[in-house]
């Protein structure tokens, strides 16, 4: 009997109507269009604005186009697992509230934490509940709402984030030539020291003094992230090719995590890998943290063709990182957009 693997059958992404510029922060803090290009390829993001308005309503919409695009039923989701860093409340999770939101009314829910690669573990655990044989459609989430934790006073780290996110559907298939194949991820608590936020958890939960101190703001100091980002997702990616006998000829596309320009280009150049095959739509979402690599599939996927094969790699806070070996399921070209 054919193995089952689990296949991304629809992808949706959504980002907020607000787009922050590059000149709009230049009013806000000491910075310029020019340094922002230059050191991240960053020109504008999109700000969730409003009162109550948290990481939930963007996955909420992601969701609901992801099943109109997909003319799934939402009765019919068995499971949706949504990684983000910036969930409505550190509980109930946004995975629940999300599935109340659109009629998910047989689904369980879930949050996954793992900073940038939260998107990418959990579309492991999702393909691995698919693989078990128990769940027939899981949908996985990646969002953030990345200016609730930024201090716009901070310009080494406010010029870098967005709002946004994105969602998979996952199906079962024994078809050879679609699904996701193979994996590798990792983990490094020793990186904590580099990106972080001090107060809001339990080891410092929140006073008057840590807000004060600014301290519920993301702290963090790019150079050691930036090293450890791109000599992390290229050892991994390297090796997911080498397991899996790709080159750069039958790899069709690198999906990188949207953490900056620089370290896309860099990470593709160490995996000696083309950039015209590297995705790449950080120019204007900037930094969506666990929404960058569903807002990426969600941009390509009229140019995703069934049996291209990916590597989607991640890398964030923690440190954690991985990359993912898939098969793409259909042709994008043929599925009627939203937007
Ligand atoms: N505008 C103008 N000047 C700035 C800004 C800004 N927004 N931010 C910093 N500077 C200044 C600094 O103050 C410093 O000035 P000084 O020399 O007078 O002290 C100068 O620019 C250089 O600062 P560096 O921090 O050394 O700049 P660097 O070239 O390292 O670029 C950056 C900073 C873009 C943050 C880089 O380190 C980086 O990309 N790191 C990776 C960070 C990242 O992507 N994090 C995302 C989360 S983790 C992830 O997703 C992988």
């Amino acid at each position: 009997m054919s193995k089952i693997r689990a296949a991304i059958t629809g992808v949706h992404g959504y980002v907020p109507d607000y787009v922050l510029t590059n000149e709009e922060l230049s009013t806000i803090v000491d910075t310029n269009d020019e340094w922002i290009t230059s050191r991240t390829g960053i020109k504008t993001r999109h700000i969730l604005k409003g009162e109550d308005q948290g990481t939930s309503v963007m996955v909420v919409e992601a969701l609901k186009g992801l099943l109109k695009k997909t003319d799934t039923n939402p009765e019919d989701i068995d499971l949706v697992i949504c990684a983000t860093v910036t969930g409505d409340a550190i509980f109930p999770d946004t995975a629940n509230i999300a599935t109340y939101k659109t009629g998910m009314v047989n689904a369980f829910g879930f949050d996954l934490n793992a900073a940038c690669s939260g998107f990418l573990y959990a579309l492991t655990v999702g393909a691995k509940m698919i693989e078990g044989g128990t769940h027939k459609k899981v949908i996985v989430a990646g969002a953030d709402k990345m200016s609730s934790i930024i201090d716009y006073t901070d310009r080494t780290t406010c010029v870098i984030f967005g709002d946004g996110g994105g969602a998979v559907l996952l199906e079962p298939t024994t078809d050879p030539d679609c699904g996701i194949i193979d994996y590798m991820h990792r983990g490094d608590g020793s990186g904590e020291k580099h990106l972080y936020l001090v107060a809001g958890g339990s080891r410092k939960p929140a006073t008057v003094d840590s807000v004060i101190a600014r301290e519920h703001f993301v702290t963090q100091n790019g150079r050691p992230v930036f090293k450890a980002a791109v000599t992390g997702m290229s050892d991994v990616v390297k090796k997911v090719m080498a397991h899996n006998n790709l080159d750069a000829e039958s790899l069709d596309w690198l999906v990188p995590h949207q953490a900056n320009f620089r370290i896309i280009q860099t990470v593709a150049k160490m995996a000696d890998f083309p950039l015209e095959k590297v995705m790449s739509n950080i120019e204007r979402y900037g930094n969506t943290t666990a929404g960058t690599l569903p807002l990426c599939l969600h941009d390509y996927e009229p140019q995703l063709k069934k049996g291209d094969n990916l590597i989607l790699t991640a890398f964030g806070g923690g440190f954690t990182w991985g990359a993912l070996y898939l098969k793409w399921a259909y042709d994008g070209d043929k599925v009627k957009r939203l937007d």
